[in-house]
């Protein structure tokens, strides 16, 4: 019989005592769970595509943080083949739950006399000792497996425990700056979204209560729907959550490869949204560009380093007392603007500007005496303003859920884009962050400028234990006095009547999508870019990602590979961390060697804190050098990153993926966060150390080919020393696999007016394949075309799989490695002119040109 996990921590205590700190914060009651008498199974009944069952409360009340309650549903059912549903609601539906129009989940009843969703079933189960639980299993093991816990469901404290093996291996939950692969044995996930700048292993911008657990070479995932606050925590044999409210809705995914899990989910919560291409240049940006002349200077200055530069942001700096839809007059004049504008535009680059939520509170500044006009703004419990303090002094929050809010933002945006239409939104500090606890704002004498609290010394106010809202029963694990600290006090009011507290989490989401709503409106048919530092279940969706204010450290620099793997398992797959620090100065070796990673992430982006040394990367010889052969590398693989944001739109697979996604059955990449594949080809082995000049580096059985000189590596499962000079990047291209290419060059339009060429990177059986995404890349409902490519006998087959796209370039170069003995090629029988080089064990046949609007047999001869 299993202990319930309250008792077995209370045995641990003295080993885990970060974990008891839980229950020592909370302070107010001791022992979570271990007295609660569980549920029992007053009414079963089948439906049609599972089951449901009502529960009642199998004993006197706990009420061990919040109040018991008595009558409970639990509705299982089986909704697609890959993805079961398990949902435990209270009977009275008046707990809090997700609405669909804040997040709009693929709702379905289920599978037609479903049994099994890909092998998933679930089951009750019920003990003496602790009532009803539930197992999922596949086949006879059980993956999920609440037996002999007992369920608390209570107003402000929901908890589940599920069995895990020992040593379990566990992705996602967060957002955390963490390793990839969780500790299992000691690891507190707190779910509250915070503007704090990245420490390790805290809660920060945004909450997934996402994982993937990968079991005897099998992945399976778990999604636990609820925007409340919580802790989820990992001791060694169980899972347990830890919840502030709402409902205990939880969604299995039956895998049983990650991408097959990563598709079960962002099926339930949303696919990522298709991207301009463009957004897959190099971005830069700094905080403290002093005036629209320093920002020219920057741009010039990338392109007389001959440093790729796709985009020029600029941050709170242009604006006009750090207020939203203004500029400064003098250093950031909207005529400047405009010319700047104008300029990036005709050299094929983009601007992209910051813009926050905080609305400054002030009757004179017009999109705060609209907001108000129209009730748009996040209300105190006694129903006046909540002013909260942000970059621009007193501030009032726009609430997401006022039915105005929405046409008020895409109003106040219009107004904005109509002066300076740049291409894409940076949507910040939407935790929403406030410096201030409390409404700070409230009764203070108007045109008062706030000072910044974290130069005060001003204590902080004394928490009011008497209202569960600020002080609910259970503290979760938020490293602050209080909830409500850094952010909008949890007893603030919404337009629905519903307290921040249940929906602190959601915020940026909701902004991320009444931003992307109001561009799409703006603009129907060109695709928004829309970079969000707050996200939510599903915000890949409506949003990008960057990883928020880390610092210029090399612990940071190995973490982001672990962040920017985190967010493939969130369903949000174009992310990335900013490249050589954030915070903190930088130097020449550390922002090289992030730049020879950061060229790899989804998102590149470079961004300095303002009062940091400059970074922009043509600042040392040494780290323009690193940059322009990696991002080299980036712009040439620019077709294949494409094709493999393409899989992420229709099927969720993240862009770039650990080890572990594509080689599960090897137990040593479990934990691999040190190299990082785009796509499922291109593997990335950066230097993460200071002074190294050599990288060990794992590579999986096979043949991996050196994306520089061509050469073969034998990867036997085992560690290998790459020489790493300062300049350089290993990559490597997986054998069996063909990569689309293009020339690099200083945009991605440029690029993408070259010729396409094929790196066919055969295996030591002879063959290759690989696909080829292509559309316009910048409308929403452009024409598309999928090729596919395979490799066998010495003949390459371009296949037509889907679309009308006309694909204006040929195809004029093909790379063949691990080919000798190429003595003429054909096209469809035809004899070709072209060129045929060879170098080492590869063959480089150039000058063709072929159309690769049509099939075609390429035969080499
Ligand atoms: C558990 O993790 C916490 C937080 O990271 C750490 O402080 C503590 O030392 C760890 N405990 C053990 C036993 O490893
Ligand atoms: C740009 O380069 C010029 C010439 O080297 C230098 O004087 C200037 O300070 C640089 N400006 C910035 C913002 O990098
Ligand atoms: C919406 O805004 C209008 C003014 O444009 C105002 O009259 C109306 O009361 C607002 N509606 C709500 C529900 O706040
Ligand atoms: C309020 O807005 C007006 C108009 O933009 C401005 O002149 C004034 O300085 C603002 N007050 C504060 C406290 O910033
Ligand atoms: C603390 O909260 C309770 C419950 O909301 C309220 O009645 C009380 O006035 C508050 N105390 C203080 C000091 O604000
Ligand atoms: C960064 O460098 C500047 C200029 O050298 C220096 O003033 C500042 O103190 C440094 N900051 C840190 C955090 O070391
Ligand atoms: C070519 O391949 C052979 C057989 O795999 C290998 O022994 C040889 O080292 C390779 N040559 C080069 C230059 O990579
Ligand atoms: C090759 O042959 C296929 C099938 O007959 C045809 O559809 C295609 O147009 C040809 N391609 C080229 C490049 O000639």
């Amino acid at each position: 019989m299993p202990r319930p996990f309250s008792r077995l921590m209370r045995r641990a205590a003295r080993a885990l005592p970060a974990l008891l700190c839980a229950v020592s914060v909370a302070g107010h009651r001791e022992g979570l769970a271990s007295d609660c008498p569980g549920y029992r199974v007053a009414h079963f009944a089948d439906t049609p595509h599972g089951f449901s069952a009502a529960l009642t409360l199998a004993g006197p009340p706990c009420n061990v943080f919040g109040t018991d309650i008595g009558d409970l549903l639990l509705h299982a059912t089986y909704e697609t083949s890959g993805r079961l549903h398990v949902h435990i609601e209270d009977a009275a539906r008046a707990q809090y739950q997700i609405p669909d129009a804040v997040l709009p989940l693929d709702r379905r009843c289920g599978v037609e006399g479903g049994s099994s969703s890909g092998g998933l079933r679930v089951k009750l189960v019920h003990s003496e000792e602790s009532g009803v639980g539930f197992q999922v299993l596949r086949g006879s093991e059980a993956i999920f497996d609440t037996a002999g816990w007992p369920l608390v469901f209570e107003d402000q404290y929901i908890e589940v425990t599920s069995r895990l093996p020992t040593d379990a291996n566990i992705y996602g939950l967060g957002e955390t700056p963490d390793w990839f692969r969780r500790d299992p044995r000691n690891t507190t996930r707190t779910l509250w979204n915070r503007d704090a700048p990245d420490p390790f292993r805290e809660n920060v911008y945004g909450s997934h209560a996402v994982y993937m657990e990968l079991r005897g070479g099998q992945f399976h995932g778990a999604y636990l729907h609820n925007s409340h606050g919580m802790d989820v925590v990992l001791t060694d044999g169980a899972i347990q959550y830890r919840v502030l409210g709402g409902t205990a809705d939880f969604y299995f995914f039956a895998g049983p490869t990650a991408l097959d899990v990563a598709d079960q989910y962002t099926a339930l919560v949303g696919r990522p949204s298709q991207i301009p291409y463009w957004a897959l240049g190099l971005h830069n940006c700094r905080w403290g560009y002093r005036s629209v002349g320093e920002v020219d200077q920057v741009i010039a200055n990338y392109s007389q380093a001959r440093i790729p530069l796709e985009a020029a942001w600029t941050d709170i700096d242009y604006m006009d007392a750090r207020r939203d839809f203004t500029f400064d007059s003098s250093a950031f004049p909207l005529a400047g603007m405009q010319r700047q504008l104008a300029e990036l535009h005709a050299r094929g680059q983009k601007m992209i500007l910051i813009v926050d939520p905080a609305i400054q509170a002030n009757g004179s500044y017009a999109p705060y005496a609209r907001g108000r006009e129209m009730d748009v703004f996040v209300r105190r419990s006694d129903g006046s303003e909540y002013i909260g303090q942000v970059w621009p002094g007193y501030t009032a929050f726009p609430d997401w859920f006022a039915p105005n809010a929405s046409r008020w933002w895409a109003g106040e945006l219009g107004r904005f884009l109509d002066e300076l239409p740049v291409d894409g939104l940076w949507i910040d500090m939407n935790e929403a962050s406030s410096f201030c606890t409390g409404s700070c704002g409230s009764g203070r004498p108007a045109g008062e400028v706030p000072e910044l609290p974290w130069l005060t010394d001003r204590p902080h106010r004394p928490v009011n234990r008497s209202n569960p809202l600020l002080a609910p029963p259970y503290a979760i694990h938020n490293p602050e006095a209080e909830l409500s600290d850094k952010t909008i006090e949890t007893t603030a009011l919404h337009a629905n009547g519903v307290a921040e507290y249940h929906v602190h989490n959601l915020y940026g989401l909701m902004e991320s999508r009444v931003t992307r709503d109001a561009l799409v409106a703006r603009q129907p048919a060109a695709r928004p870019f829309v970079l969000s530092r707050s996200t939510f279940a599903g915000s890949g969706a409506v949003a990008s990602h960057w990883t928020g204010d880390n610092s210029a450290t090399w612990l940071d620099l190995h973490v982001s590979i672990a962040t920017v793997l985190d967010f493939g398992v969130f369903g949000i797959p174009m992310v990335g961390a900013d490249i050589c620090g954030f915070a903190g100065n930088t130097t020449a070796e550390l922002c090289a060697r992030w730049i020879e990673l950061g060229a790899f992430y989804p998102f590149a982006r470079v961004h300095n804190n303002m009062d940091a040394v400059p970074q922009e990367l043509y600042r040392w010889p040494t780290v323009a050098e690193a940059a322009r052969r990696a991002l080299a590398v980036r712009y040439a693989l620019l077709p294949y990153i494409y094709t493999a944001y393409q899989d992420a739109v229709e099927r969720g697979w993240p862009v770039a993926r650990p080890l572990v996604f594509e080689f599960p059955a090897v137990p040593a990449v479990a934990d691999n966060d040190r190299q990082l594949l785009l796509g499922d080809a291109i593997l990335v082995s950066p230097v993460l150390a200071e002074g190294a000049r050599t990288v060990a580096v794992f590579f999986p059985r096979g043949r991996w080919y050196d994306w520089y000189d061509h050469s073969a590596l034998a990867g036997a499962d085992a560690a290998v020393t790459l020489d790493a000079p300062l300049e350089h990047v290993n990559v490597h291209i997986r054998a069996g696999r063909i990569v689309p290419v293009q020339h690099p060059a200083m945009t991605t339009a440029e690029s993408r007016c070259s010729d396409y060429e094929l790196i066919v990177a055969v295996a030591e059986d002879n063959t290759a394949a690989g696909r080829l995404y292509l559309d316009d890349g910048a409308t929403l409902a452009s024409p598309h075309r999928w090729l596919g490519f395979a490799y066998r006998d010495r003949t390459l087959w371009i296949e037509q799989q889907s679309g009308s796209y006309t694909v204006p370039r040929p195809l004029a170069k093909l790379t063949l490695l691990g080919v000798l003995g190429v003595r003429a090629v054909a096209v469809n029988g035809t004899a070709q002119a072209c060129t045929i080089e060879t170098a080492g064990n590869s063959t480089m046949v150039s000058a063709l040109h072929i159309d690769i609007n049509a099939p075609a047999r390429i035969s080499l001869l």
